[in-house]
Parts: C-alpha cells; structure tokens; sequence
C-alpha cells in the first residue's frame, strides 16, 4: 500500500508506547480525559423482544448474566437462549434502568435479577447466576471480566479479548485464581461451514496451502466517538482490526493450522475525518507461515462490504464468502475436489456456543475457544501494529510474542 507517511506519522503522533494498540489508545485516552467508564445507553434500533420469555430446558442449565444491553446482546445473542439446551438467561446486567425494566419484563429475569453496574459484584452472592457474558465495547472486557472473576463465576467474553495482551493475561489469571472458566465467544468455532473448512483443511482438500487471502470490509457512515464507540480508539483500540479484521485474522490462523513466523503490516487513517480521529480506516498485514504459506489480511471501515476467506494450494481452491456472518454463508471448492458446500445452517453457532460453555462449565470438557486463544490473537494484533509503526516486518515466536 501506498499510504506508509501517513500511516506511520499517525502511529507516532499516537506515542511511543511498546505496543501500537496501547500507544493509539493512550493517545485517545489523552483526549477524553480519563481510563474507559461503564455507560448506560438507549434501546439500540431494530431489537425485537420475545413476546413470551424463553423457558429453561434441564434442570442443569447453566444460569448467565448478560453483561451491557448492547445491539449484539439484544439483537443476537439474547434471542438465541432459546435454542441453548443448557444455557438460560439468569440476569441481565446494564447501565439503563428503563431498558433493565423492559429487557427484563421481555425476558422473565426477576427484578431482583436485573443489576445496574453499581451493584455488580452483589452477584458473588447470588446463586442464581453461575456464569457471566460480557458483551461491553472491547476496553472494558478485562476489567468487567476480572470482577465476574472476583464474584467467584465463570465467564464467556466477546472478541476481541481486550486491547492488549498484557489485559488477556490479566484476565486468565483471575480465572485461574478464581478456578473458573474463561471462553471466547468465537462463534466461528460451532458454525457449521467454518468447522467444514476446517475438517477439508485438515484432509488437505486442496494440496498444500500455499497462498490465503481474507478480507473483512465494510463503509461506516458518518459517525463520531462521542456516538459511536467504534471509532473511539480508548475503547476499540485501532479499530477495524480488533472488531472485524479479527474474523480474518481467525481464519488464517484455523484454516492454515500454523501460526505465522513474520508478519509486515500497514495502517492508514485519512486526516479530517471524524469517523477516524482516534482509529484507523483499514489494516492490511502480510504474514509468512513455517510452511512456507503466505496470507494477505485487510480490513476496512471504509470501503464497500466484503467478509471471504479465500485458501489457495497445490491442487485447488476454497472460497468461503460470506465466510463468517451471522446467516448466509457460501461455501466451494474449486479444482481437483471441486463442489459446492451446504453443511448446515449458521444460525446454530450462537446456540452451540453457549451449550459448548454449559458443557465446559458443568461436565469440566475443555473449551475449544479459551484464554490462550484470546491472548494469541491479541499478540498477533500487536505484531501487527508494531510493524505498521515500525514500517518493516516482525519476526514472531510460535506463541505469537514478537521476537526482540
Ligand atoms: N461475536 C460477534 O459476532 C459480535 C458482533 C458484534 C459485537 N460483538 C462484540 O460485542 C461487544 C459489544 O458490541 P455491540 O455491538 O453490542 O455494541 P453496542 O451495541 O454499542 O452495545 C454496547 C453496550 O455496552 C454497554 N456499555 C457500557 N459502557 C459503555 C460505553 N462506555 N460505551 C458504549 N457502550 C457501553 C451499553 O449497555 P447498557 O446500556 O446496557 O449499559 C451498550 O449498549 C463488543 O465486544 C463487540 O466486539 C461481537
């Protein structure tokens, strides 16, 4: 790309901290005036709330407190309890007491089960809740979750982890302290069409891999931090990367089975538009696996849609676009081993995300998405900033760490 003046003056007008992520988000953090707070906020548009609440399936579900009333919680993740075999809603944790009130009469959570984040930690002692969903913007996952922790419950954390890796590592030790669970809610891992590509890049339906490209991109309308907490780099951290880049990011990584051994990156922002003040407009990385393999990551908030992966070896190819959405995924292969793939439906990889945290939970199974893999990919995210700032590749080891 041909944007490298402004990308790194941008880097190092954020400050030189030893991470790109945290230099951008102290930069930003200098704005505002203070560390990320919890805030209640409106209704989002478009949620639709059950007309009767969903009922508990076994005696054994495992009872969750949804943590920020936010439009992935209300608009994804709440309306698919009901397909949870072992998971309900046990309480609902927010910052607006009107959308607690409605949210709550929606969903049957009993008013003494509806938390304002003042008296979160009063759910030490209530044994209704077994576990924690925290569904805030990504700079407050680590403490949030370090606090369900402390009130002694297991935790599903959205993606990504936190912002950086020394947060993640923060986070598996308070779970480790408090003996409890720690999953990331990677909900490609119980998506049928991914775990398919998976199984045929295992079977090497395609040769060797040679060559991956993923790309996730989308065109923000007009928007401003104090709106949209997107594009407040205090609580997203570089942006584009972190919220949607992370699915392409995730791919490479279970697609190709190997972790990359050098990374070169580039990070542009525009001057004089809001919408990137304080994040970047798109991120593009290269990565060089042990293999020999190489991978091609982009990702924008400012161009038009696309979320494909796209793995090229010896003896053909899998495109996989829409890869990671919510519905609609389309699957194939072309060359040697060449069909379309329909492997099931989408839809189940919110409820078997949730039953995969149950079984964790109550049958001590290991979850395929912990801690580790969170901290992994933040590491990855910080290689790849750093060689954005640094404007020359990173050398890395296999636990993503950069090499000195
Ligand atoms: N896995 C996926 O496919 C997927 C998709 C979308 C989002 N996510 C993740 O889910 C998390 C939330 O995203 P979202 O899209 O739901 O965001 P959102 O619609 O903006 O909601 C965030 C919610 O967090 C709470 N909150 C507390 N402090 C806040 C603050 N300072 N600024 C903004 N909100 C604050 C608010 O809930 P109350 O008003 O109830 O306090 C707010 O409604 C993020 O980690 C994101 O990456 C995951």
């Amino acid at each position: 790309m041909a944007n490298d003046g402004i990308t790194r003056r941008g880097l190092i007008q954020a400050g030189g901290g030893i991470a790109a992520t945290a230099a951008l988000a102290g930069s930003t953090l200098a704005q505002t005036g203070g560390a990320p707070r919890v805030e209640g906020k409106p209704l989002p548009g478009g949620v639709k709330l059950p007309a009767s609440p969903p009922q508990r399936k076994r005696p054994d579900s495992v009872g969750i407190a949804i943590v920020g009333l936010g439009g992935y919680a209300l608009n994804q993740m709440m309306p698919r309890f009901k397909n949870a075999e072992r998971a309900h809603i046990a309480a609902i944790v927010s910052g607006n007491p009107a959308k607690l009130k409605q949210v709550g009469d929606a969903y049957g959570v009993p008013a003494d089960a509806r938390y304002s984040y003042d008296r979160f930690d009063a759910i030490a002692r209530d044994r209704r809740i077994d576990a924690v969903y925290v569904v805030l913007p990504t700079a407050l996952h680590a403490d949030w979750v370090v606090r369900a922790f402390a009130a002694g419950k297991h935790v599903l954390c959205e993606k990504p982890m936190a912002l950086t890796s020394a947060d993640c590592e923060r986070m598996i030790a308070a779970g480790r302290r408090a003996n409890c669970k720690l999953m990331l809610a990677y909900r490609s891992h119980f998506e049928p069409f991914n775990l398919e590509a998976m199984r045929l890049m295992k079977e090497k339906a395609v040769g060797t891999i040679r060559l991956l490209r993923t790309e996730q991109s989308y065109r923000m309308g007009p928007t401003t931090a104090a709106e949209n907490w997107r594009v407040d780099g205090t609580l997203a951290g570089g942006g584009p990367l972190e919220d949607y880049g992370i699915y392409g990011l995730q791919s490479a990584l279970y697609l190709t089975g190997e972790m990359p051994e050098r990374i070169s990156a580039e990070a542009f922002r525009p001057a004089g538009d809001p919408r990137f003040a304080s994040i970047f407009a798109h991120v593009s990385s290269q990565w060089k696996f042990p293999s020999g393999a190489v991978a091609q990551l982009v990702t924008s908030y400012d161009s038009a849609g696309i979320n494909m992966a796209e793995v090229r070896g010896t003896e053909g190819a899998l495109i996989m676009d829409p890869a990671t959405s919510y519905a609609g995924q389309k699957m194939r292969i072309e060359g040697r081993n060449a069909r379309e793939f329909n492997p099931g439906d989408p839809d189940v990889q919110f409820a078997r995300q949730l039953d995969h945290f149950a079984d964790a939970i109550r049958d001590n199974k290991p979850i395929r998405t912990g801690g580790d893999m969170g901290l992994r990919d933040i590491r990855l995210i910080e290689a790849i900033y750093a060689s954005a700032k640094a404007g020359r590749s990173v050398n890395l080891n296999p636990d993503g760490t950069m090499r000195r």
